[in-house]
């Protein structure tokens, strides 16, 4: 224990912080989320409702989350219970059982997406054997998905095999978790994000210069960028990139501020905060954007595309490549390495996040409850192996789905409404405005200070009271749900609804024990 109380592990480069942070944001979500969300909500106009969601919500919440995580660390706390505590200058005994949701909504969106990450293990293996080279036909190769997918069906591969992926990616995630902050995660950006990026440069490089087959690749930028202006009237398309925005940011959760809570107090995070943002974009509007649909409308034309993209990001970014690598030119070997290095390149992108996610989990057994790093490592993966488990066996009922619905959408707007609410009126916009200037490299645009106060929450609240009028009432209400999936649906809620009570018993006795040692 230092001076200050806590001896709190830190970053140990800028470059490391910068990569981190951006494995962080750069997820799933940039190459399989965000080009299904484009070419379902008006192709080049989603931009529009994107770029501003970038420029009012995403950009202050980002700085906000910053500036929290850093003054919560400079108090001691590594997560966003502790945060909102000292937040409210420990005057208002709620706010860090509403902090609690930057714990749970994490290690609940943790537990699914390695599940989800570690499916791109197994393709990334498969496509190294050519395992599914030879079902050249999108209905082969969906058959061959949900087979992997489908504990109970083994007509590709041995039913349980997406366990044995799952079970090795959770044995090195615990693995880079328990060598800490600096030796664990931040060497891992540091390794993976580079391949990442050359990985993805090779893919694009790839399709755009694929021969013609259905359609050029031209044809398919032109289709994923091609404005349709009537979609700018509609609301679905405004909720669809706001939404966008908050995921692939990594916004609204808890893990950005978790992360900033290792900065050392004058560390800059005004240019930081903002370069990590930008690389994310990058990542998404110029990679994401470029590779998967541009490659499925050569290989199905603009037709068969959409109705891929319609089927959502799996179809589109495993059953529709999966088919598209075995079509190219040249030998199998040739594709086959290619395959590996889409799937790879998503499972760099998968663990890189999948550590920002298990981290306020990893902080506050810590920190919180006193644990070791090696065992607070250890309990998170177990948790993640036992309830992930559940995503396991029960994909099919649409469990997953649920679970990504309120911790990883939903959840997410009405966790950076809290924050915004006390970060710029409680803990108040001056202060706030101060904090966020302490060791900064650039000053922030001033008319940021009316959007942080005024503009954003204004926009967070709009977005919130629709969201729940149009899709969270009905989907509480399970309408339009095949009647056997309710009850699978039921105890996916019921397991969020325990995980969130185990929270703030936890935190009531953590903060007992606190107050009575002082
Ligand atoms: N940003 C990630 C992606 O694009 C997903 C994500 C959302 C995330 N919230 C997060 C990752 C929090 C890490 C931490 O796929
Ligand atoms: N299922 C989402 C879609 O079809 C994408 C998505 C949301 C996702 N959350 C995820 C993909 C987590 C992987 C992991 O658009």
């Amino acid at each position: 224990m230092s001076v200050e109380g806590h001896a709190r592990e830190q970053w140990g480069t800028r470059i490391g912080l910068v990569l981190a942070m951006a494995g962080n944001a750069v997820g799933l979500g940039n190459f399989l989320r965000f080009p299904v969300q484009a070419a379902q909500n008006g192709g080049g106009t989603f931009m529009i409702p994107y770029f501003i969601s970038f420029l009012l919500l995403g950009i202050p919440m980002m700085w906000i989350e910053w500036g929290i995580g850093r003054y919560g660390g400079a108090h001691g706390h590594g997560t966003v219970p502790g945060m909102f505590d000292v937040l409210t200058d420990r005057k208002m005994k709620w706010a860090k059982y509403l902090g609690i949701l930057g714990v749970v909504m994490p290690l609940v969106v943790f537990i699914y997406y390695t599940y989800v990450a570690s499916w791109m293990l197994g393709f990334s293996f498969f496509s190294l054997t050519g395992d599914f080279f030879g079902l050249d036909g999108v209905d082969e190769m969906r058959s061959y998905l949900y087979s992997y997918q489908n504990i109970f069906e083994s007509s590709s591969h041995g039913g349980w095999i997406a366990l044995l992926f799952f079970i090795i990616t959770i044995g090195f995630l615990a693995w880079v978790l328990s060598r800490g902050i600096s030796a664990g995660i931040e060497k891992l950006a540091l390794v993976g994000m580079p391949i990442l990026f050359l990985f993805a440069f090779l893919l694009v490089v790839r399709v755009l210069t694929l021969p013609a087959v259905e359609a050029a690749p031209a044809e398919g930028l032109n289709f994923i960028w091609n404005p349709d202006w009537r979609s700018l009237g509609n609301a679905k398309v405004w909720l669809a990139a706001a939404g966008q925005m908050f995921f692939t940011l990594s916004i609204g959760m808890g893990c950005i501020q978790t992360y900033a809570s290792y900065l050392r107090k004058r560390d800059d995070i005004t240019l930081t905060g903002l370069s990590t943002a930008a690389t994310n974009e990058f990542a998404e509007v110029v990679l994401g954007g470029t590779i998967a649909i541009p490659a499925a409308v050569v290989f199905f034309g603009v037709a068969g595309a959409t109705a891929i993209a319609n089927r959502g990001s799996y179809d589109l970014g495993i059953v529709a490549m999966g088919v598209v690598f075995q079509g190219l030119p040249g030998p199998q070997i040739l594709g086959q390495l290619a395959a590996f290095l889409w799937f790879f390149l998503l499972f760099i992108a998968g663990v890189t996040s999948c550590v920002a996610l298990a981290s306020p989990t990893l902080a506050f057994l810590q920190e919180e409850m006193g644990m070791t790093r090696r065992n607070a490592a250890r309990v998170v993966a177990g948790l993640g192996l036992v309830l992930g488990m559940f995503h396991v066996v029960f994909y099919q009922k649409g469990v997953l789905g649920e679970w990504d619905y309120w911790a990883g959408t939903f959840g997410l707007v009405l966790f950076a409404t809290i924050e915004i609410i006390l970060f710029s009126f409680v803990f108040g916009i001056d202060r706030g405005w101060e904090e966020l200037h302490k060791g900064a490299d650039i000053r922030i645009p001033r008319i940021y200070k009316p959007i942080m106060k005024w503009v954003t929450p204004l926009f967070l609240i709009t977005l919130l009271s629709w969201w729940s009028v149009t899709e969270a009432f009905p989907k509480v209400l399970m309408r339009g749900v095949d009647s056997g999936d309710v009850p699978y649906l039921w105890l996916a809620r019921l397991l969020m609804l325990a995980l969130l009570a185990i929270g703030l018993v936890l935190l009531k006795r953590a903060w007992a024990r606190k107050t009575s040692d002082t």
